[in-house]
């Protein structure tokens, strides 16, 4: 059997794959099993943040490897104090619990969150409102915090207590407000499972005013936005404002599993010893790796980011056969006239990964993709699109 047959027969059958299978890379470079060379611009859907195989993070995972591979949390290790020390340093919030994706992060953050107002305002208020159209994760939890009943069906009943928002529409969160025992607020800066789409800044200042007139906890899930790829270290500092919970993942891993929930200054004590915890959660490996990744996104990279990004959108916005660019940073959405399933087989029959989010075209490149390579799979996109 080959990989594509071995696969179908024996791999659980949840996933669409592309009939591709990557054996290695490096950097924005990735070879199939023939050999043949694609421009990574899917990067494992935001993961590899320095594209495959980055030198100082193969390094850093290495050594950590060679050392000391796991303890469990009964003992300390110095990369899991380290990154947490250096997340909270970059960011103002005071405390993280790390674990190992993205949906576990949250299902942390929901957790605080629920534990927080059955302290301080009474159990009732345990409603958490998300936005419509929003990606929180898999498990039955998180699935319930997504806006998206498509994904609901079939899994029902669902975790209790999510109230759902339309993005942009302070009316309605307000209404939610006024008539529910709501503890949090949970949102992606821009959506990204949702079509690449950014909250708007009324809106997101709207979230942070109504949520400290009633005490109610805001946690900004970070899990795709975060680490450099919108352009900043994380994207709510794109908009001003310090949420009291942060969840991350993807690219804070760069391809090991790690997920992190940064607790700010009124939930970082909210959870103690048995409240909650994880087997693998702070592995000193995924650790290590973490930290050579989160030190590298300084300003210098940042800018790089922003530039490149501009570049994106200019060559795109008014290319052939392109109805919209949406996003921030390196974190796009093309709109476009062709159904998008056609424009990422045009691309990937001519050596570019990209990927969808909902009917759009989404790129996610590797945030120190070079220029040149940058330039060539825009090319080949702008011919994928093209009418
Ligand atoms: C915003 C957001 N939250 C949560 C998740 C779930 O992350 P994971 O697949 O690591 O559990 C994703 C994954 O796409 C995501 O984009």
């Amino acid at each position: 059997m080959n990989i594509f047959e071995k696969d179908a027969e024996f791999v659980a059958n949840t996933y669409a794959r592309f009939p591709v299978a990557l054996a290695s890379g490096k950097g924005s470079l990735v070879y199939d099993e023939n050999g043949k060379e694609y421009i990574d611009l899917s990067t494992g859907i935001a993961v590899n943040t320095f594209g495959i195989a980055d030198n100082k993070w193969v390094k850093a995972v290495t050594e950590q490897l060679g050392k000391l591979q796991h303890t469990s949390n009964l003992y300390y290790t110095k990369p899991c104090a380290d990154l947490a020390e250096i997340l909270c340093n970059r960011t103002g919030l005071k405390r993280v619990f790390f674990s190992n994706s993205g949906a576990e992060a949250n299902e942390c953050a929901i957790k605080t969150a629920r534990k927080y107002a059955a302290e301080n305002k009474g159990t009732e208020y345990n409603k958490i409102i998300t936005l419509k159209n929003s990606f929180h994760g898999r498990t039955v939890t998180t699935l319930a915090a997504t806006g998206q009943e498509v994904f609901h069906k079939d899994f029902l009943p669902l975790t209790e207590g999510f109230l759902y928002c339309e993005a942009g529409n302070i009316a309605e969160l307000e209404d939610l407000v006024a008539n529910n025992r709501v503890c949090a607020i949970m949102f992606e800066l821009v959506q990204g499972e949702g079509g690449v789409v950014p909250l708007s800044k009324e809106f997101v200042n709207a979230i942070f005013k109504i949520a400290k007139e009633n005490d109610i906890l805001t946690i900004c899930d970070e899990v795709q936005t975060g680490n450099g790829r919108t352009g900043e270290l994380y994207a709510f500092m794109k908009y001003s404002v310090l949420p009291d919970i942060v969840s991350t993942a993807k690219g804070l891993g760069n391809g090991l599993p790690i997920g992190a929930t940064m607790l700010g200054e009124k939930v970082k004590d909210v959870l103690i010893p048995s409240s909650h915890g994880s087997t693998f959660g702070g592995n000193p490996v995924a650790c290590a790796g973490a930290i050579s990744i989160v030190n590298r996104i300084d300003s210098e990279l940042l800018k790089e980011i922003n530039q490149k990004s501009e570049y994106i959108i200019n060559a795109l916005k008014n290319a052939d056969g392109v109805k919209s660019v949406s996003g921030m940073g390196l974190m796009l959405g093309i709109e476009t006239y062709k159904d998008a399933g056609e424009v990422i087989k045009y691309c990937m029959d001519n050596g570019v990964l990209i990927i969808k989010a909902k009917n759009k075209v989404r790129l996610l490149p590797a945030l120190n993709i070079p220029q040149d390579l940058l330039e060539k799979a825009v090319e080949i996109i702008k011919k994928g699109c093209a009418l």
